[in-house]
């Protein structure tokens, strides 16, 4: 029994030694434990960050934190309706995973001077264009040095994979005065060329395919959703679709090249799911990840 006020004391200790050490003046990201809303950090108290909020609970939940207005740094369209049944206001700011350009650091620097604070600020997953746009805004507006962003992508777990967002957030200079005031209106959803729509999509069939393979193949019994054999289709349908675009042909050959690799391995997928069961599972993991090696190898070359 005498054991707990001694580890109380050496828990007290420590952490008096540890914040006499580096003196913090803010004690930097926080993770937040929620319910529904996922990849949630405190990162400073008018900065939030994390990935898409799924539905209206995600939604309810980050408002009840508090959070004012969204700020989506994502290809895909925002659900704005959603987000007003909350109160909260969304502001579309869609970036790659090549870098931030000066005009989207200038929208996003002045939603951050202007727009009603806490920000809550998502990508897809929260942990790679998201946390770079933070860490931008933060450097820009919270006084974080380059140092103390990265620390925080790593904590967000940002690829190295990515060196376009790492690039940006180290060579980072804040924009001037100028440039934030002509960064013009703050629109809840942005246009969005062609090619990263469909990638969203892509992504979303993509996304359910690995639902499908985490349950090792096997339908939910009395499940609505689309079969395993509808998701492949929609896939090699949306990839065929994105290349039969006039605006992909004029890519280059390289581009392409990288394009039908892809489309025939949605379409080596696809007819596997087409057999008559059982499915094999070795046969499917081996399909879906060299798939997922098609679009990693493209997104290497010709977007990160
Ligand atoms: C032939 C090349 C190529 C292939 C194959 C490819 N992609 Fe992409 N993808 C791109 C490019 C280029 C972009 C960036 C588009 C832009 O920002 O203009 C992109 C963007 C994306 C994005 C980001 C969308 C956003 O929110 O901005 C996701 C997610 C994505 N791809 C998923 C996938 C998945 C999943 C696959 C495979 C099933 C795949 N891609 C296959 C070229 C490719």
């Amino acid at each position: 029994m005498r054991v707990l006020p001694v580890i109380a004391f050496l828990i007290v200790a420590s952490g008096l030694a540890r914040s006499g050490e580096s003196a913090p003046t803010s004690p930097g990201p926080i993770p937040i434990e929620t319910r529904q809303a996922h990849a949630v950090f405190r990162i400073t108290p008018r900065l939030y960050s994390g990935a898409l909020p799924g539905g209206d609970a995600a939604f309810a939940e980050l408002a009840s934190l508090g959070i004012r207005t969204l700020v989506s740094v994502d290809g895909a369209r925002p659900d704005v309706v959603a987000a007003h049944r909350h109160g909260l206001r969304y502001v579309h700011v869609p970036i790659g995973y090549d870098g931030i350009p000066a005009q989207r650091t200038a929208q996003l620097v002045k939603a951050l001077l202007e727009l009603p604070t806490p920000l809550y600020v998502h990508c897809h997953h929260g942990q790679h264009r998201g946390p770079a746009a933070v860490a931008v805004m933060a450097m820009a507006r919270e006084g974080w040095s380059p140092d103390q962003a990265v620390d925080w992508m790593r904590q967000a777990g940002t690829s190295t994979n990515y060196p376009g967002l790492y690039g940006v957030v180290r060579q980072f200079r804040c924009p001037d005065p100028q440039p934030i005031e002509a960064a013009g209106e703050l629109p809840e959803t942005a246009a969005v060329p062609a090619r990263v729509t469909a990638m969203v999509d892509i992504d979303a069939h993509w996304g359910r395919l690995k639902v499908w393979q985490w349950r090792s193949w096997k339908p939910v019994p009395g499940d609505a959703a689309p079969t395993l054999h509808q998701e492949a289709l929609h896939l090699w349908e949306s990839l065929r679709e994105l290349g039969r675009q006039e605006a992909t042909q004029r890519l280059s050959e390289g581009y392409l090249r990288c394009h039908t690799l892809s489309e025939e391995r949605a379409k080596a997928l696809l007819d596997e799911t087409a057999k008559p069961e059982p499915l094999s599972v070795q046969r499917l993991d081996g399909l879906v990840r060299r798939l997922g090696e098609s679009c990693t190898a493209c997104h290497r070359v010709h977007r990160d």
